[in-house]
């Protein structure tokens, strides 16, 4: 049949993968609202309201609190691209995919970067990151709070970012797979710049991603001596976009602003602490299963992400086709390791509106099924 005559027609999958997450209904019908302009009062009114949400999830009073056009990583730019100049020293702690990916985007922006590095699995203890920085003095410190190509969370970043302050650095912090699933107290921790993105713990579709400022951060980008070189992803320039009377920046997504707002209304209305107590206990009703078919997590219990588990797989298994069956069969997607754990692990994220019983059920029910026969 000609393409286009086939109905759009997706599978309907179960995502527990390490994302995107389901989309609850209220969120899918807020995306079907009618349009307006991207500066039509009301929409900026909506602007306002997300701001307002957003700082409610990240715990934070910064001002400049808004979602940048674009998936994490585009709020990972957005970060390091308006602190950043040619030159300046950063310091990248890499335990993972994106921990790299931060180095990464830090050196093609001119920056000085040094790397610490622990190996995928672990964490980091904070005396090794205040000795390098005792070692190097360094401008920005990036560290990614839930890594998500391991499943480690980084504990003790309150004293991360005091170490940071203490040599004069500022903290970047990702939380693309914290934000909405575990606590982020950006203020409590003092966290310079903190960033998600809605399709992971938040549970709306990708393509917007919150990002919060501090007084602090706010200060040095104002104080840069060269320009933004991204005009798309300027901060400043977003800001004066997100307030009322709006400045015109980009053509934001209506549909997009309309279901993070639905979204964040979601997680308002539970409860910060509620859900991460669900994601808590979801993950725990995970990891009993998993053992029990000898699939045992990889990461210690102390490290251990409840948003996303990765465990073990025993040597030889068929990972790609395992988890092609769970596709074409059971209608799941779970994701497969990354980097260095390809064929090594299995990445199961329980986010927002997937982390629920039956969605565990129902995986464990199909892993049982598919696993002796492997
Ligand atoms: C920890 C972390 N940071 C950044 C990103 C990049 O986000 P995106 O794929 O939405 O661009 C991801 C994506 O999975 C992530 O898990």
């Amino acid at each position: 049949m000609a393409a286009i005559e086939r109905d759009l027609n997706p599978s309907p999958r179960l995502l527990l993968g390490p994302g995107p997450s389901m989309v609850p209904p209220r969120v899918l019908r807020a995306m079907a609202t009618p349009l307006v302009g991207h500066l039509d009062p009301d929409f900026i009114a909506i602007l306002t309201d997300l701001q307002d949400l957003l700082r409610r999830v990240f715990q934070t009073g910064n001002r400049l609190t808004l979602a940048v056009s674009g998936s994490g990583t585009a709020a990972m730019e957005a970060a390091l691209v308006n602190l950043l100049e040619p030159g300046d020293p950063v310091l990248s702690c890499v335990h993972g995919f994106f921990g790299d990916r931060l180095a990464e985007i830090a050196r093609r922006l001119g920056a000085d970067v040094a790397r610490l590095e622990v190996p995928w699995g672990q964490a980091f203890d904070v005396e090794a990151i205040s000795k390098s920085l005792q070692d190097h003095p360094t401008r920005i410190v990036t560290l990614v709070h839930a890594e998500t190509s391991t499943g480690v969370r980084q504990p003790e970043i309150e004293a991360v970012a005091a170490a940071c302050h203490r040599h004069g650095a500022l903290l970047v912090l990702d939380c693309v797979t914290s934000l909405g699933g575990l606590p982020v107290e950006v203020d409590a921790w003092d966290v310079d710049i903190a960033y998600g993105a809605a399709q992971k713990c938040l549970s709306a579709p990708p393509g917007l991603s919150p990002i919060t400022v501090s007084p602090r951060a706010e200060e040095k980008i104002r104080a840069r001596r060269s320009p933004v070189p991204s005009l798309y992803l300027d901060l400043l320039l977003l800001d004066k976009y997100w307030n009322d009377p709006p400045v015109y920046h980009h053509t934001a997504s209506m549909s997009l602003a309309y279901a993070l707002r639905e979204a964040l209304r979601l997680v308002n209305e539970e409860g910060l602490q509620a859900r991460f107590e669900r994601h808590e206990r979801n993950a725990e009703r995970l990891w009993r299963g998993v053992e029990a078919l000898d699939l045992p997590p990889m990461v210690p219990l102390p490290l251990r992400l409840p948003t996303l588990t990765t465990v073990t797989l025993p040597s030889g298994l068929d990972d790609a086709g395992l988890r092609r069956r769970l596709l074409r069969e059971f209608n799941i997607e779970i994701g497969g390791g990354f980097g260095q754990l390809a064929g090594k692990v299995w990445r199961i994220g329980l986010m927002g509106f997937s982390s629920r019983p039956e969605n565990v059920l129902t995986l464990l029910g199909a892993l049982d099924e598919i696993l002796p026969q492997a």
